[in-house]
C-alpha cells in the first residue's frame, strides 16, 4: 500500500483564498488593509527565495508587502531601530526577520525587538509564553501552527495519538510539541520529543503513530523506522547537490519519502508539503494582527 500524499500546496490555496476573502472584508468594512514586513540581512540564497515567497503570497491576498533587504554588514544598532520604526508603523501590522541573522548580531535581543503584537513569526517571548498556557490572543509560529493545520483539515486526529517529533529547536520541535500536547481540539497527543542525543532513535520512532521529522539532515528518517500506518509529517528542506539540475542542487526532506511512502498511511512531500503551509500561517496571523487593530 503506498501512503495518500498529502498535498500542503493545493491546502495552502485554499486557506490562502479563505485569508483573501477575509481580507477584502476588512478593507470593505474597516478599511484595513493588511501590512507585513519582510527584512533580510545578508546574501544567504535560500532565504532570499523564502522572503521572496513571502512577498509573492502577501500580494495574492491582497495584503501591503514591504520587502527590506540589508546588507551582511548592517549593524544590531540599525536593525534595532528599523524594527522600531516599523513597529511604530500603523501601515505594518506583521514584522518578519528572516533567520539565521548574521553571527555579529544578537538573534535573541532582535527578536525581542519586535512588538509582541506584530510577532505574527511568533517567536517573541511573550507570544511563546502565552503559547505554553494555551491562551489563544497570541500567534503560534507559523511551522508548528501549519502542521497542526495540515493534520486538522487533512481529517488526521491527534487526540490520545503517539506523536514522535525528531528534533528540538526552538522554530519547530519544542514549539510544535507545545501545541500538539495542548487539552484543545487539534491537539490532546501525547507527545515524545527525540534529538541528536537520544538513545536508540529508530526504536522511539517506530513507536510514533505520527511521526515529524524536524532534524535538518537530508533523508535521515527511512521506511524501516517507521511503523506501518504511520503519519509522517517532513519539515526537512535539504539541498543536496544534484548536476543532473540545472541549478545544480535538488531539495529534499528529513524522510527517505520515496521508500518511506511505500510504509506510511500517510505522508507530506517535500517541496509541496509543510513550507506551503508555513506561509499561508504567516499570512493567517498577519491577517489577525490586523483585525485586532479594529476600534
Ligand atoms: N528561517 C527559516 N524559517 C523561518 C521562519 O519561519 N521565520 C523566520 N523569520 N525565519 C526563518
Amino acid at each position: 500500500m503506498t501512503a495518500r500524499i498529502l498535498d500542503g500546496k493545493a491546502l495552502a490555496q485554499t486557506i490562502q483564498e479563505e485569508i483573501a476573502r477575509a481580507a477584502r472584508e476588512l478593507k470593505e468594512k474597516h478599511n484595513i488593509t493588511p501590512g507585513l514586513a519582510t527584512i533580510l540581512v545578508g546574501d544567504d540564497p535560500a532565504s532570499h527565495i523564502y522572503v521572496k515567497n513571502k512577498g509573492r503570497a502577501c500580494e495574492k491576498v491582497g495584503f501591503f508587502s514591504k520587502s527590506i533587504i540589508l546588507p551582511q554588514i548592517t549593524s544590531q544598532q540599525y536593525l534595532t531601530e528599523l524594527i522600531g520604526e516599523l513597529n511604530a508603523n500603523p501601515a505594518i501590522h506583521g514584522i518578519l526577520v528572516q533567520l539565521p541573522l548574521p553571527q555579529h548580531i544578537d538573534e535573541n535581543s532582535i527578536i525581542n525587538a519586535v512588538h509582541p503584537e506584530k510577532d505574527v513569526d511568533g517567536f517573541h517571548p511573550v507570544n511563546l509564553g502565552k503559547m505554553v498556557l494555551g491562551r489563544e490572543d497570541y500567534f503560534l509560529p507559523c511551522t508548528p501552527f501549519g502542521i497542526q493545520m495540515l493534520l486538522a483539515r487533512s481529517g488526521i486526529e491527534t487526540q490520545g495519538r503517539h506523536v514522535v517529533i525528531v528534533g528540538r529547536s526552538n522554530t519547530v520541535g519544542k514549539p510544535t510539541a507545545i501545541i500538539l500536547m495542548q487539552k484543545a481540539a487539534g491537539a490532546d497527543a501525547t507527545v515524545t520529543v527525540c534529538h541528536s542525543r537520544t538513545k536508540d532513535l529508530p526504536a522511539i520512532i517506530r513507536q510514533g503513530d505520527i511521526v515529524i521529522a524536524a532534524i535538518g539532515r537530508a533523508e535521515f528518517i527511512k521506511a524501516d523506522m517507521v511503523k506501518p500506518g504511520a503519519v509522517v509529517i517532513d519539515v526537512g528542506i535539504n539541498r543536496i547537490e544534484d548536476f543532473t539540475k540545472k541549478s545544480g542542487y535538488t531539495i529534499v526532506g528529513d524522510v527517505e519519502f520515496e521508500k518511506v511512502k511505500e510504509v506510511a498511511s500517510a505522508i507530506t512531500p517535500v517541496p509541496g508539503g509543510i513550507g506551503p503551509m508555513t506561509i499561508a500561517m504567516l499570512l493567517f496571523n498577519t491577517l489577525k494582527a490586523a483585525k485586532k487593530t479594529i476600534i
